[in-house]
């Protein structure tokens, strides 16, 4: 597909940025005929470095709220200012996923890109955890890296030259995604399906010089790709 709004991100400095599979790219067909409105207060959840969260604050008009555990906020912060964006835009947060720092109904919407799969395995999550944190009627729109087709029983050869049984229990198919989020009573599920990009974004990621990136080469380059995809997940928080 064709990623315009991705395209002034793609420079060497900007993309130093990313985690893994571009995310910027992956949040751009995520929001194609996105429900948010323009000065939503909005959580990047997951946000890492923040790349993502500038991307939502620039190109969609979001207020956007950068919480993450793993990243250091002050470096965010210093990261958002020198892209021109003020205190008012974008607010780094250290924040846990399975205890936000939030009130009930704060956000109008939730945007998490390669992180969900970390603390939304367990069905219970969305209910418990993240929902009473977005107004009702609020939209979740989430991207996973993922399976075309669960096979944890016998993980191809290709997948364990980069990554370990326990580290590829991350990564399920979109009926294992359906069955978790379905299970919500909160909220209605609106798509749960494979999203085009995969090997773009993947090269995006592998083109990087930093150790993770290069462990996922032995992989990728062996051809673990075709097993692999990403999920879009649409939730709407019932009123
Ligand atoms: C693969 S990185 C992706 C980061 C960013 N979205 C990107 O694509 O560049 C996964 C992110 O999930 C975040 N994460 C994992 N567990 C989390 C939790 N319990 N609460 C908040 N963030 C979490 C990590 O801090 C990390 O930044």
């Amino acid at each position: 597909m064709n990623y315009p709004l991705s395209e002034k991100y793609m420079t060497a400095e900007l993309m130093s940025k990313i985690m893994g599979p571009n995310p910027v790219k992956l949040e751009e067909e995520l929001l194609t005929d996105h429900h948010i409105q323009k000065g939503a207060t909005v959580c990047d959840l997951g946000s890492g470095q923040g790349l993502t969260s500038i991307f939502l604050v620039k190109e969609y008009g979001f207020k956007v709220y950068a919480a993450d555990l793993w990243s250091d906020p002050e470096e965010n912060r210093q990261f958002f200012s020198s892209m021109g964006l003020s205190e008012e835009q974008i607010i780094p947060v250290k924040a846990d996923a399975e205890n936000l720092p939030f009130e009930q109904d704060f956000f109008d919407a939730v945007v998490s890109t390669d992180s969900y799969n970390y603390f939304g395995r367990d069905p219970e999550y969305l209910d418990s955890k993240l929902l009473p944190f977005v107004k009702p009627g609020g939209y979740i729109y989430i991207t996973v890296p993922g399976m075309k087709k669960d096979c944890h029983d016998s993980l191809p050869s290709e997948l364990l030259l980069s990554w370990t049984p326990e580290q590829l229990d991350y990564l399920h198919d979109v009926a294992y995604w359906r069955s978790i989020v379905s299970h919500s009573k909160g909220a209605e599920v609106l798509a749960v399906s494979e999203m085009e990009s995969n090997d773009e974004v993947w090269a995006d990621w592998l083109k990087q010089e930093n150790e993770y990136a290069v462990g996922d080469r032995k992989a990728m380059e062996a051809g673990g790709g075709k097993y692999l995809n990403f999920i879009k997940i649409v939730l709407r928080k019932k009123k």
